[in-house]
């Protein structure tokens, strides 16, 4: 699958969603994400104050989410998401047990089938490159039936997760209303989370100016090289450590992450390094008055103790929360714009 990363490129919206896939951060410039980000503003109005018009923007429209991996808020957001702009959902999110790839289908057919089916399809697969394979085949089979379906990346392995970081940026601004001058930490399993892979570069592509990032992992996490290559490519300014009180004390968001221990082939690897980025009480303490402590979830002791958690939950600091509702309203104005909405 691999293969594919390298030779398909996926077009970049430009101004024009309609229609297309959605497998990687890069194809977006600032100006799409302030065009996404603004129909996620008007629909999360429009949501509240109960307007008519949003619960009928894609009728007659179906998407399948499709889920090779587990998943709690990407599969639910998105099916939640489709269903309050009016269409309808079909889903094998039960998992490779259930779907003809149990049988030795390859996902190429999987995806074309689906493909026949549903208008948009939702993917996530463990594999890097899934998404951009289903691209792939996707367009093969709209030359032969003449109309397209979109794949919308849910998770690529340990590559990239697009929406995640649409709504994570989304979600900076909400509370900053900015993205300029802001020092940004993401904390945790650099190499293997995917979410921070791509919420580095679309910070990267926003083109913010005078912000840094940070990236504060055990030595053997630390973010891959494409990554940080990409970020001076972009002219952001990054700064690596295994010590985050060098940077906590100073950053206006802190990114946590959870260590994907489903990734590690050494259980002991995992074991050896699980236990040394704790967010508690304590070490929030230590944080900005104003920081926005944000994570993509799920979370397990990462973020503490149930106790720890509870304390942490109710801090106007502790942003999750905000993440999950608004990956919503961003996936509506998103699966709204591909099937071809212009209204907003
Ligand atoms: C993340 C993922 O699947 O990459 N979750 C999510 O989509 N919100 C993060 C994780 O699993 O740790």
């Amino acid at each position: 699958m691999k293969q594919f990363l390298d030779s398909y490129t996926p077009q970049a919206i430009q101004g024009h969603y309609e229609g297309k896939h959605i497998i990687t951060v890069e194809q977006f410039h600032r100006d799409d994400m302030d065009e996404l980000f603004e129909a996620a503003r008007k629909i999360r109005r429009g949501v509240r104050r109960g307007e008519q018009g949003i619960p009928n923007l894609c009728a007659n429209k179906v998407l399948a989410t499709v889920f090779f991996e587990a998943s709690t808020r990407t599969d639910l957001s998105f099916q939640a998401a489709m269903s309050r702009i009016g269409g309808r959902v079909i889903s094998a999110s039960n998992g490779i047990s259930f779907s003809s790839l149990y049988k030795g289908e390859s996902i190429a057919d999987t995806i074309r089938a689906v493909g026949c089916y549903a208008d948009a399809v939702v993917l996530r697969h463990p594999n890097e490159g899934s998404s951009y394979q289903a691209a792939y085949y996707l367009d093969m089979l709209a030359e032969k039936l003449g109309r397209t379906t979109v794949v919308i990346s849910g998770g690529d392995g340990i590559g990239e997760h697009p929406t995640q970081a649409l709504l994570d940026l989304f979600t900076i601004i909400d509370a900053k209303e900015k993205v300029d001058g802001l020092n940004i930490t993401l904390v945790g399993d650099l190499k293997f989370g995917r979410t921070v892979h791509s919420l580095a570069k679309l910070i990267g592509l926003y083109g913010a100016s005078d912000t840094t990032i940070s990236f504060v992992s055990p030595p053997s996490l630390k973010m891959p090289q494409k990554v940080l290559d990409f970020l001076q490519c972009h002219g952001v300014p990054y700064y690596e450590t295994d010590d985050l009180f060098d940077v906590l004390a100073d950053s206006d968001i802190i990114y946590w992450t959870r260590v994907q221990e489903e990734r590690f082939e050494d259980k002991a690897e995992y074991e050896a390094i699980c236990n040394k980025f704790i967010m508690t009480p304590s070490v929030l303490a230590k944080a900005k008055p104003d920081a926005c402590l944000m994570h993509p979830l799920p979370r397990k002791h990462e973020m503490g103790t149930q106790e720890d958690q509870d304390i942490q939950d109710r801090d106007p600091r502790a942003y999750y929360f905000h993440q999950m509702e608004n990956g919503m309203f961003v996936r509506m104005a998103l699966l709204a714009k591909v099937l071809g909405v212009t209204s907003l």
